[in-house]
């Protein structure tokens, strides 16, 4: 087990500090549009981090704020202390990003999906990067995978592999886009799995994207909600069961109302 200050890279176990993300007073337009208004939060070093809130809340723009992906309107994203949108900080700090869509390349195989990423920025050996890819492979359960194209592969697999090339990157800080969508509750467990588990054996950071209630509840050490852009909660997965606000119980508990016109005419 690494210290809890440090993150054990899982390819050849050195520890590096583990790295924090702070976000101050972050708003991002696109035009008129106001997607984040105001969000400050800080995610400490080794930690799980959920942020929750329905489509369209503004999420994934918020993942890739923090990754450095676009320029906030204004605030700042601060990893490990330097801005998110400079440069040196990408080489300062390793991070990987787990796309919502997956956004494997179809045109190749799984090993050479997750060898791309060493190869092309020359990082290791040619016997190196196989090591590592199946390595990667095996933490997700799927070496058998490797000479397979991603369309042989269920939706699941495919968010796992997509979680092992993020891997290759040897982050200190992993990012998850929905890892769950589309997936049945039992394949969605198992993904909530594995990451606790990057987090627990390496001492990842991590911030995860999702509407899935039972991965934020089993995984997280602490909670966001982001609603219209504003984050109206941030705390431990207990407060956020216990809040009595209606907002978080709306959210949580969705009511359907049958009397609804909507419903009454799918009904008829
Ligand atoms: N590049 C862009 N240009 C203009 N508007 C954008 C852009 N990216 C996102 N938006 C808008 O920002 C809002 C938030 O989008 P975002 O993708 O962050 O939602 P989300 O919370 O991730 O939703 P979902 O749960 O459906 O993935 C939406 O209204 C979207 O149309
Ligand atoms: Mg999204």
């Amino acid at each position: 087990m690494p210290s809890s200050s440090a993150t054990r890279n899982p390819f050849t176990a050195v520890e590096t500090p583990a790295v924090g993300v702070v976000l101050e007073n972050l708003c991002k337009d696109f035009g008129t549009l106001k997607v984040l208004k105001n969000v400050s939060f800080s995610v400490d070093p080794g930690e799980i981090f959920v942020l929750m809130g329905p489509s369209g809340s503004g999420k994934s723009v918020m993942l890739k704020q923090i990754v450095g992906l676009e320029p906030p309107t204004s605030g700042r994203v601060l990893i490990d202390g330097r801005d998110a949108t400079d440069p040196a900080t990408r080489e300062h700090v390793r991070m990987a990003l787990v796309f919502q869509s997956g956004a494997l390349f179809n045109s190749l195989s799984v090993f050479d999906n997750l060898a791309l990423y060493p190869r092309e920025h020359r990082i290791a050996s040619e016997a190196d990067i196989r090591t590592k890819v199946m390595h990667a492979l095996q933490i997700i359960s799927l070496q058998d995978t490797a000479q397979k194209y991603p369309a042989e592969l269920s939706g699941g697999m495919k968010k796992r592999v997509a979680i092992a090339r993020a891997l290759v990157m040897e982050p200190q800080l992993m990012l998850y886009d929905e890892p769950t969508s589309e997936l049945d509750p039992v394949t969605s467990a198992a993904i909530s799995e594995i990451i606790a588990t990057l987090k627990e054996e390496y001492h990842v950071t991590t911030i995860v994207v999702s509407h899935d209630r039972d991965l934020a509840f089993n995984i997280a050490d602490r909670i966001g909600l982001l609603l219209g852009g504003e984050l109206i909660f941030n705390g431990s997965p207990a407060e956020l069961r216990a809040s009595q606000d209606p907002r978080i119980t709306d959210f949580l508990n969705p009511k359907i109302d049958l009397k609804n016109p909507r419903f009454k005419k799918l009904a008829s």
